[in-house]
């Protein structure tokens, strides 16, 4: 049995769905979740249902995250048209502003310039706005970097044309960061007609030209590893009208620490176990800006093993990697000091992980 050592990890897109969607994830069981994959700090979206775009919904959700969680929690703002008055009065209590340019789950959607120029001109300065931008709408959000001269992230990068877009950006000097997801990194268009609806996410499964796209620039434009960890039921996902999105917290260390290891099924290594530290808790934590969180670190087990529905913590209980052979099962997680996660179980109360800010 070989231990390695790594920090706390970071996931700066999680979806949590409180207030409104508690069936399918809760702040209880998703930051379970989150330790079950070695992630000890987690940033939830504002796509809940209502949406955490106005000051009561967002301070409501801050006091459920502060009594249920058990890992560190942070939540977004949502900006939207109806409410852009309230960007002022959100900002101390949210992490970032999430800005949604294309479609997905739920309503919350900015398709109007005014919004987005009141977003860029009323959001403070000194905190992140990150963007669900496809296509040419990586290029709005581009252009937005350039003209308010702020940072912008972009959430799941999945295409080559956009992570290519993205990388002249950054050649330029324009302050853009990115994420890319585990999901588009290990499966494509293929496996989403083997997969059916638990196969369908938002950004939809690349090609293989775009999965081969987003390794090239695994070790240079990519900034982090985010999970979007996006949980729904499997009866939602067998309806008539299935919701897109996919669990990722409890499979994505594994999957990236398989890209490490290059066995046992990937041919090569794709990136370090350094770069990987990078990309899943140096950058998120300096991207957003997030506290240290001092004695904190996991222990992984760099055995081989199969991906499992019935060891998850989600309450969706299923993985589009279910049955996939894979490196590094989390051991034990330490949260400030204190074993907070050992071998599959939770060790410590709800309510002990913190608030951000
Ligand atoms: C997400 C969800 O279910 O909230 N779905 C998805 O397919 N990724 C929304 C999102 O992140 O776009
Ligand atoms: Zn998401």
């Amino acid at each position: 049995m070989t231990i390695i050592t790594l920090p706390g990890l970071i996931d700066v897109h999680t979806h949590l769905r409180v207030p409104g969607g508690e069936h399918k994830e809760d702040f209880a069981s998703g930051t379970a979740a989150a330790l079950g994959g070695g992630i000890t700090m987690i940033l939830g979206m504002p796509n809940t249902s209502p949406p955490l775009t106005t000051p009561t919904v967002l301070q409501s959700a801050r006091t459920q995250a502060a009594a249920d969680s058990f890992c560190d929690v942070g939540l977004f703002a949502g900006a939207s048209p109806e409410h852009v008055e309230y960007l002022p009065a959100l900002a101390p209590n949210a992490v970032a502003l999430k800005i949604y340019l294309n479609d997905t789950f739920g309503p919350l959607r900015v398709e109007d310039v005014p919004t987005l120029r009141a977003c860029f001109q009323n959001w403070p300065q000194d905190k992140l706005i990150a963007m669900h931008a496809e296509k040419q709408s990586v290029a709005v959000g581009i252009g937005l970097a350039a003209t308010y001269n702020r940072p912008v992230h972009f959430c799941h990068i999945s295409r080559r044309e956009e992570i290519e877009l993205i990388a002249d950006a950054k050649m330029r000097g324009l302050p853009v960061t990115c994420e890319v997801t585990p999901h588009h990194l290990f499966l494509n268009q293929a496996d989403a007609a083997r997969l059916g609806p638990l196969g369908d996410m938002r950004p939809l499964l690349g090609t293989p030209d775009d999965v081969a796209a987003l390794w090239e620039h695994i070790n240079s434009t990519v900034d982090c590893i985010a999970t979007d960890h996006a949980p729904h039921t499997l009866a939602e996902k067998h309806s008539a009208t299935p919701p897109p999105g996919v669990a990722g917290l409890e499979t994505s260390l594994a999957l990236m620490l398989t890209a490490v290891n290059g066995r046992p099924t990937m041919p090569q290594a794709k990136l370090s176990l350094d770069r990987l530290i990078e990309l899943m808790h140096s950058n998120p934590r300096r991207i957003f800006n997030l506290p240290e969180q001092p004695d904190t670190y996991i222990e992984v087990d760099m055995q081989p093993y199969t991906i499992q529905n019935d060891q998850l913590h989600s309450k969706c209980g299923w993985t589009p990697f279910a049955g996939m052979q894979v490196n590094g099962r989390v051991q034990r997680v330490y949260l400030r000091g204190d074993c907070v996660y050992e071998q599959g179980k939770i060790m410590t109360a709800r309510g002990s992980g913190q608030l951000i800010p």
